[in-house]
């Protein structure tokens, strides 16, 4: 079964680049600028990742990203992860960044979407890799904050492709942030969200009424209500659910109960995925391998899985055709004989 997930064809659709930062590049980017970290070693970056809850994790994730200066360090971290996707079959990935989590620090947008935008470029010519980016706003701060960070994207809309919106959820509901979303549609923006990670069923409702968003980051909490559940089928919107971050963060006690299987059976049009792989013990193929094993997963349903990550990616239709076809060929081969 593992390699049958390992060769299986597959998008992801839900991975925070800040989140890919393994210990030990944390550690070489840090010493090559100078900076402090609280770890004598990568050991104890290592041990120091135990949450018990997203706020928790969130501290360490914003500390981490603080080694992040220059252009290559921006670089550095992206190219390595599409490595990481190269190896794993990954043949496309769409990729959050969190613009504020540097400006703040006095770090430009442009550094950082120069770095990461290099690496996505050379990624397409040398891994064969293909890869979109999702501007995310922290929702810990305010609308007008968010709203600099789409005025300062501006003169890179063309690398990006969608807006999201990340950090603390609980407190920070989406009405928050519905005029800066309304504006980044106008910009050309396509709008996704994180909702009902931790927030409850109508911080969903907010999302897909209020920012209009197409699709739902995580999601769980939509299990909470079934007029929610038959909304977000009528109106075709895709679940990037992650396992492994859902156990990492205790939104999910064990694998064993988590939702992902009632959700299929409901309907509800799903995709695995990593969101922060550094940080919660996986990358992609874990993620598939570790909730085949605890749900008893079928290969026809690891195949529904992968086609919904394609299907529901932000690719344009001749693009989605061609990593269908791919899936299909590997489905033909795998499981027709
Ligand atoms: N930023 C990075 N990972 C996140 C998560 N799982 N939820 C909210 N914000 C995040
Ligand atoms: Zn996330």
């Amino acid at each position: 079964m593992n390699t049958f997930i390992n060769n299986l064809p597959k998008a992801e659709l839900h991975l925070h680049i800040e989140g890919s930062f393994e210990p030990a590049l944390m550690f070489k980017i840090a010493q090559r600028n100078n900076i402090k970290i609280p770890y004598a070693s990568v050991e104890e970056i290592e041990a120091a990742y135990k949450f018990d809850c997203l706020q928790d994790f969130l501290d360490i994730y914003y500390q981490g990203a603080s080694v992040l200066i220059k252009e290559e360090d921006f670089y550095d971290l992206t190219y390595a992860y599409l490595t990481k996707c190269a190896e794993e079959n990954i043949r496309h990935t769409e990729i959050m960044f969190d613009p504020q989590t540097h400006t703040e620090r006095g770090v430009s947008f442009e550094t950082v979407i120069t770095g990461i935008s290099k690496a996505v470029e050379d990624a397409k010519e040398k891994l064969n890799v293909s890869a979109l980016l999702i501007m995310s706003y922290l929702r810990h701060l305010s609308e007008e904050e968010a709203f600099k960070t789409l005025e300062q994207s501006l003169p890179f809309k063309d690398k990006i492709k969608a807006v999201g919106l990340d950090s603390s959820e609980k407190g920070n509901p989406p009405e928050k942030f519905i005029n800066v979303y309304k504006a980044s549609i106008e910009a050309g923006y396509i709008p996704v969200a994180h909702a009902g990670e931790e927030g409850d069923s109508s911080y969903i409702w907010g999302a897909i009424d209020g920012l209009k968003i197409q699709r739902i980051d995580h999601g769980n909490n939509a299990l909470q209500d079934s007029k929610l559940v038959s909304e977000i089928i009528n109106r075709d919107i895709a679940l990037t659910v992650c396992p492994l971050s859902n156990t990492a963060l205790k939104v999910v006690d064990d694998l064993k109960n988590h939702p992902l299987k009632k959700m299929m059976d409901l309907g509800l049009s799903v995709t695995i995925n990593s969101d922060d792989p550094a940080y919660f013990g996986g990358y992609l193929n874990k993620n598939y391998s570790d909730i085949q094993k605890a749900l008893d997963l079928t290969k026809k349903d690891l195949i529904g899985l992968a086609w919904n990550s394609f299907r529901y990616s932000l690719l344009n239709s001749k693009e989605k055709e061609q990593y269908l076809k791919e899936l299909f060929d590997y489905y033909q081969k795998h499981m027709k004989s």
